[in-house]
C-alpha cells in the first residue's frame, strides 16, 4: 500500500512533470555550497520522482576519466576514461546518449545487470563538460525525446545554481 497518493505513479513524465521536478531541484540547490550534498540530493530526487530506473547519479571528470559521484541504485564501476562506455561517449562527445537497448551500444559498460536502456547528459562548466548525469532502467526503450528535453533541463539547473562548486 502506498503512504500517499502519487497522481504520476506509474506514469510516464511527460513536460509539465518534469519542469515541476526541475523548479524543486532548483528550490532544493539554490545556495547550498556543497557539491557532494547537492547532486546526492540531485540524485536522491530523480531516482524517486522518475518511474522505472535502476540507478540515478553523476560521474565527475577528472583529467581524462569520469570518476563515480553521488547516485542512487546498485555499487557502480568507480573509473570511466573519457570515449569508452556511454558515460564515457556522452563526456567525450559532448552530447546527450539516449540509447533504448544497452546490448547494442559498442562498448557499453555493465555495472548493474538489470540495466537495459540508459541516457546520459553532459554538465558544464567555465564552458568544458566537467560532469555528466547518468539514469539507467530495467526496460528496453524506458527513455524517450520528453525525457531527453527534461533532463537537459536539469543539467542546465544544475550548471546554474552549482557553477561556482562545479
Ligand atoms: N553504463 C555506463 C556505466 C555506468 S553505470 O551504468 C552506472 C556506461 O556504459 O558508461
Amino acid at each position: 500500500m502506498q503512504n500517499s497518493f502519487d497522481p504520476t505513479a506509474g506514469k510516464p513524465m511527460d513536460a509539465a512533470a518534469y519542469a515541476a521536478m526541475n523548479e524543486a531541484l532548483r528550490a532544493l540547490i539554490t545556495g547550498v555550497p556543497h557539491l557532494t550534498a547537492n547532486l546526492a540530493n540531485a540524485s536522491a530526487l530523480l531516482y524517486d520522482t522518475l518511474p522505472d530506473l535502476n540507478w540515478a547519479g553523476f560521474y565527475l571528470l577528472e583529467g581524462e576519466k569520469l570518476v563515480l559521484g553521488p547516485f542512487q541504485g546498485k555499487v557502480a564501476c568507480i573509473e570511466i576514461p573519457l570515449g569508452r562506455g556511454v558515460c564515457g561517449t556522452a563526456a567525450a562527445e559532448d552530447r546527450t546518449q539516449l540509447v533504448k537497448d544497452v546490448h547494442e551500444f559498442p562498448g557499453h559498460i555493465a555495472c548493474d545487470c538489470a540495466s537495459n536502456s540508459e541516457i546520459v547528459v553532459p554538465i558544464h562548466a567555465r564552458g568544458a563538460v566537467v560532469a555528466v548525469l547518468d539514469i539507467d532502467s530495467p526496460f528496453v526503450g524506458r527513455f524517450t525525446e520528453v525525457d531527453r528535453l527534461g533532463l537537459e533541463e536539469t543539467a542546465r539547473v544544475l550548471e546554474q545554481e552549482l557553477s561556482a562548486l562545479l
